[in-house]
């Protein structure tokens, strides 16, 4: 099966990406055919500096071969380095209804934040929707967030289908559901927009600090608590097997635990846990030429699949 999916480098990945999109990812990776990209072009809507867009995508690349993406099975690379998605995204546009576009929830939020309602963020879904199409995408391992802009991508191929013949394969999103939204630090979705994130990799003292920050109520360490209710807990079993995790509900549950007992143990497996990565992103970080390599070569692949589609697009609206 073929399966696709973009990441934005828009900032240091977080425990909410690892487990909402990068473990997922790259599970399925181990058994398909898989072709991940970081999106560069759909970064640029959050107006970033250049000089971070650049970093951030170096260490999206990096942290995504620590974390075990093995480039020679899978195909990694720059969204920029295979400009045909641009191409195609401006085709699909063509059969892109404006209402579609008007009722995604992602760009009514941004603009309700404050963010400028350009075309680029507008348009987002169309170029995502290119991404997809252009490499006949089967199916797309996303988190939840993003299922919205699966249903338009979907609309879209139909569309151009219809209006110009069989071209494009309908994807379909794999949504984990169980692991559905990770809370951050607040409770809320975690989210670098919302500055409550935990990051994969970092300072051992910072990630610590972060994860005694962790909100909660005011019970007692003496208080049963409903571990259901706790973030702590929510992302504790995310890492822990089925039986640890039970008996930390069960300690929540008897009461006797403090807070802050729960959060030093949970540190303690999220350190552990990363442990492996950390050395390997260690290791490749002494060759960032290699990185680089790798972003290279995966665009090659990439492209010779991109641009057979295009090429079919192309001819059936008329321009080739
Ligand atoms: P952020 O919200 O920090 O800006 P992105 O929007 O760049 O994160 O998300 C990148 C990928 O990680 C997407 O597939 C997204 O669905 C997933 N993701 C991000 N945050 C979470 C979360 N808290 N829970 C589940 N998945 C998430
Ligand atoms: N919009 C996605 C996000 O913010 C990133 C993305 C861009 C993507 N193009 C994609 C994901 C294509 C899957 C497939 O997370």
């Amino acid at each position: 099966m073929r399966v696709l999916s973009g990441i934005q480098p828009s900032g240091i990945l977080h425990l909410g990406n690892y487990f909402g999109m990068m473990r997922p990812s790259l599970e399925l990776a181990a058994k398909n055919d898989a072709y991940y990209f970081i999106a560069n072009y759909h970064a640029l809507t959050s107006q970033p500096e250049a000089a971070d867009l650049k970093g951030f995508t170096f260490e999206v690349a990096l942290d995504f071969l620590a974390c075990g993406l093995d480039p020679a099975k899978t195909v990694l690379f720059r969204q920029s380095d295979v400009p045909e998605h641009v191409e195609l995204s401006w085709l699909l546009s063509q059969v892109t209804p404006m209402g579609l576009l008007e009722r995604c929830h992602s760009y009514k939020d941004k603009t309700a934040r404050g963010v400028a309602a350009n075309h680029g963020l507008f348009a987002y879904p169309v170029l995502m929707a290119a991404d997809i199409l252009i490499y006949q995408a089967e199916a797309v391992p996303v988190g939840k967030d993003q299922k919205q802009h699966l249903e338009v991508t979907r609309d879209i191929a139909i569309k151009f289908n219809e209006k110009y013949g069989e071209t494009f394969h309908i994807p379909d999103p794999i949504i984990q559901e169980e692991v559905a939204v990770i809370p951050g630090l607040d409770g809320q979705k975690m989210s670098k927009s919302y500055h409550n994130t935990i990051p994969i990799f970092g300072e051992e003292k910072d990630i610590r600090k972060r994860v005694m920050a962790i909100v909660t109520d005011s019970l007692r360490p003496e208080d049963p608590k409903d571990p259901d209710q706790s973030t702590i807990f929510q992302l504790y079993q995310l890492i822990a097997n089925p039986s640890d995790t039970e008996q930390f509900a069960a300690r929540f549950r008897q009461g006797g635990m403090g807070y802050g007992d729960a959060k030093k143990e949970f540190f303690a497996r999220i350190w552990e846990y990363f442990a492996p990565a950390r050395a390997r992103r260690e290791e490749l970080l002494k060759n960032k030429d290699h990185i680089e390599h790798v972003l290279r070569e995966g665009a090659q692949k990439a492209r010779a699949i991109a641009e057979k589609t295009l090429k079919s697009a192309r001819e059936r609206v008329g321009i080739e």
